[in-house]
């Protein structure tokens, strides 16, 4: 074999195929897409059309009018699905956080209006109690004040069923106790509801990056302590994976990484060992992130989100959950 080496020029040019946008294209290894995007929306079952969050500016919680026009904005932008997170109003909160179970609570009447009007489009929404409760807290205390694991089970059965007959395509549990998949599973079953999917937070930290969220739900300034004991730690990668294995083995559909871009190894690793569809969300504090820097002139807003989201992929997403998904959807029109 011969073998041209000259000390005068490289012989492989890595530049060559940088040198013009058609070549850069036809040469790119991933592309990020409009079918990649689930777009969080806040709702909130006031009057007032919409809320502004000042911790994200540029997202408001809407009331259920805007909640139906935003879906069918979706649906015009072709974003195949909504992720909703609901901020009721204090006065329907208690420990148990008992309005997570009300049938015609406002989350099934959210879901119930976009479905009439979009029955075509994804709704996921998010199965825990930390919107609804006076502590703040995904679950229910014990007398020791401790998230009592079985005891809360139980309620986010009842709540995956309530949001399942209202005619939620998708459960996303976000709430991280042991063994709910399987109970919402077999509750799913043996309720008819055979096609409600499953969507777990698999891989769910305890981040500083939710900060903004919670003042958009209204549970920030109620929480009590942490959520240390039942979201991970930060340090841990092997807990990922045997989070993530137990979820496939108890029935998800498929599973998540959050937040995102500071665990993106996390979504490498989820992604590239098994073989179930990998949702990453790209959460308020890293929305907040992207906002604050663009608005101070310090980073281009619309380039920030097409490589942050690009880089989702990269690492091995196949959806990415975000509050960009409007902006990003008219960007790749
Ligand atoms: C908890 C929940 C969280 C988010 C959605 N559901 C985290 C938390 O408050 O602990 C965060 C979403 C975001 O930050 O955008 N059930």
């Amino acid at each position: 074999m011969t073998q041209i080496v000259s000390s005068e020029f490289p012989m492989t040019r890595m530049r060559r195929n940088r040198q013009a946008d058609w070549v850069r294209r036809v040469t790119r290894e991933t592309v990020l897409t409009k079918g990649d995007l689930v777009w969080a929306l806040i709702v909130h079952d006031g009057e007032t059309p919409r809320i502004p969050v000042e911790a994200m500016p540029g997202v408001d919680r809407l009331n259920l009018d805007e909640a139906v026009k935003a879906a069918e904005r979706a649906k015009a932008l072709g974003i195949p699905a909504l992720a909703l997170f609901p901020h009721i109003d204090p006065s329907k909160k208690d420990a148990e956080g008992s309005e997570a179970l009300n049938p015609d609570g406002f989350v099934p009447q959210v879901i119930r209006a976009i479905k009439r009007a979009v029955p075509d489009i994804g709704i996921m929404c998010d199965v825990a109690l930390d919107p609804f409760t006076t502590h703040g807290h995904d679950g229910v205390l014990n007398a020791k004040d401790q998230i009592d694991n079985d005891e809360t089970i139980k309620r986010l059965v009842e709540q995956s069923l309530v949001q399942a007959k209202a005619g939620v395509d998708v459960v996303a549990p976000s709430d991280m106790m042991d063994g709910r998949i399987a109970a919402i599973r077999k509750a799913l079953e043996s309720h008819g509801c055979t096609n409600t999917m499953i969507m777990s937070y698999s891989a769910k930290y305890a981040s500083a990056f939710y900060g903004p969220y919670r003042e958009a739900v209204g549970s920030g300034e109620l929480l009590k302590g942490d959520k240390k004991t039942y979201q991970m730690d930060y340090g841990n990668t092997d807990e990922a994976l045997r989070e993530t294995a137990l979820d496939i083995q108890e029935g998800a559909d498929m599973v998540m990484v959050k937040p995102g871009l500071p665990y993106l190894d996390i979504v490498y690793r989820v992604s590239s060992t098994f073989n179930v569809p990998t949702l990453v969300f790209q959460i308020s504090g890293e929305y907040a992130q992207i906002k604050l820097a663009a608005q101070a002139g310090w980073l281009d807003e619309d380039k920030a989100i097409l490589e942050t989201l690009s880089a989702f992929k990269r690492a091995g997403a196949d959806g990415i959950v975000t509050y960009f998904a409007e902006q990003a959807a008219e960007l790749l029109s």
